[in-house]
């Protein structure tokens, strides 16, 4: 099942979070997210985006509050069901967590290679994709040697190739450049016309202004609806540039 009976992918009640003793960071959020869209997060720095998505991709229960993912209540789905809803959820991490011993190539093929996907299929997907987001000249390449622009992109690309029905992606512009990141979105929005819901937490104001998807807003770990244009964001880039490739090719 990709979504609940009501179209809703993801579904928070009243979810609270602390971490051990602390203050909660996460307070009496609700929200559902309706199959095929895609919705931004905004919010300064600390405010609970990465957390908000840790639940998501269920790497964190709540401390208090129900979710509901793909239909399953969370808290009460076996471990066999979490494993098979977390197949469905393609992560792109704030601090990538690639695989340093792996080439750009082996970290991008390994989704399908755990889900046994045919190895020429793998080298023509794979191939394509890390083209599409500039690293044709890096296939070999291991993370270590990678700018953090490019390292971004090889996680990007590793969330994105299995194709996931819920793809979450916390910062994935915040290392490249404006001309990047909106080629990037480009891409997120590709995934998303195929029919994967998509959440991306970004401080780039620009980018959420100018693609004008939905917007959550976590203040203090409250999470508003808000409309778009937003303001008061930080740590955006100031322009977004004139790009306009979608799925067009680029070189490094
Ligand atoms: N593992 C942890 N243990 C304790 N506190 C944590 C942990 N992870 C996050 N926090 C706290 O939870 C709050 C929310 O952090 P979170 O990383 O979710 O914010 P964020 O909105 O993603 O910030 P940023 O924009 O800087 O990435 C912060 O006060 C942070 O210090
Ligand atoms: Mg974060």
């Amino acid at each position: 099942m990709a979504a609940d009976k009501n179209g809703c992918v993801a579904r928070f009640e009243n979810v609270g979070l602390r971490y051990g003793l602390g203050a909660e960071v996460l307070r009496d959020v609700s929200l559902e997210l309706e199959q095929g869209s895609f919705n931004f997060l905004i919010g300064s720095s600390g405010a609970g985006k990465s957390s908000l998505l840790k639940l998501m991709y269920m790497a964190l229960k709540p401390t208090r509050g129900m979710i509901t993912l793909f239909g399953h209540e969370i808290a009460t789905a076996h471990r066999k069901e979490l494993i098979g809803l977390r197949r469905r959820v393609g992560v792109v991490f704030q601090e990538f967590r690639l695989l340093r011993h792996l080439s750009a190539f082996d970290n991008v093929a390994l989704p399908l290679r755990v889900a046994g996907v045919k190895e020429s299929e793998i080298r023509e997907h794979v191939i394509e994709l890390l083209t599409w987001v500039g690293l044709k000249d890096h296939l070999a390449t291991r993370p270590p040697t990678l700018s953090g622009g490019q390292q971004q992109r090889v996680a990007i690309a590793r969330a994105i190739i299995s194709r996931p029905k819920l793809l979450l992606a916390d910062e994935p512009t915040g290392n490249v450049d404006d001309r990047m990141a909106l080629r990037l979105m480009h891409l997120f929005e590709e995934m998303n016309k195929l029919g994967a819901t998509v959440v991306i937490a970004t401080h780039n104001e620009t980018l959420v202004n100018r693609l004008g998807h939905s917007c959550m807003r976590l203040d203090a770990g409250q999470l508003d609806f808000v409309e778009t244009p937003v303001s008061g964001l930080s740590g955006g880039p100031a322009n977004a540039g004139g790009f306009d490739a979608g799925w067009g090719r680029t070189d490094d």
